[in-house]
């Protein structure tokens, strides 16, 4: 049976490098997983006083979440941590309390910048808010993909062969994961 994986992208921008690379990683998917994006540019800025009656886009993107197998984040690095607008994601799909969406769901992060560090962190900041949503993420292979513009061609498809080599072992990894994940 195929494992359904969410994947969120931390950047909004139509060109974004990250989705370049979040692209790149569910063409390299092994088989047995099925990967489809899941926006959060329409999410409002979280408001627990909207708790009573939230808004659709929260009530839809908490049954995206929850009927998720497993969820994937590809993000930039926005001043040392992650972009405000997955946060606000992290936030919505977490609430109201006691019913997050994200609860036992394994996952994995990539960091992608056109900087040398490679979004470190971005990554250890969204690693933090993970540990208190339970979400297991994987630990190894860690993914920060840096220099992400000497990476990418015009067409936004990977030029360098071991990144593509590194990226595709990634998500081996992060399917077998998911299953150690699913069988603890
Ligand atoms: C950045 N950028 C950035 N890069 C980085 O490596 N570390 C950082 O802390 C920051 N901080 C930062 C803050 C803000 C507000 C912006 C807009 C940008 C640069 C960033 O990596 C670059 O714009 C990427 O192209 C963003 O990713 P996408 O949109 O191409 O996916």
């Amino acid at each position: 049976m195929a494992r359904n994986v969410a994947v969120f992208v931390g950047s909004l921008r139509k060109e974004s490098f990250t989705r370049k690379i979040a692209k790149a990683l569910v063409e390299l998917a092994p088989e047995g997983m099925s990967l489809s994006f899941v926006e959060i540019g329409q999410l409002p800025l979280y408001n627990q006083d909207d708790e009573s009656n939230p808004p659709e886009s929260y009530r839809e993107f908490r049954r995206t979440v929850a009927a998720a197998d497993a969820v994937l984040f590809v993000t930039p690095e926005y001043n040392r941590s992650i972009p405000g607008g997955l946060k606000n994601a992290l936030d919505v799909g977490s609430r109201p309390y006691g019913q997050s969406a994200w609860d036992g769901k394994p996952g994995a992060v990539v960091s992608v910048s056109p900087g040398a560090i490679g979004g470190f962190g971005a990554n250890h900041h969204l690693r933090q808010s993970l540990v208190f949503l339970n979400i297991p993420a994987m630990q190894q292979p860690e993914a920060y993909v840096g220099n992400v513009t000497q990476l990418l061609d015009d067409q936004g498809k990977l030029t360098n062969d071991n990144t593509r080599a590194f990226l595709a072992k990634f998500m081996q990894s992060f399917a077998a994961w998911i299953e150690a994940v699913k069988k603890s």
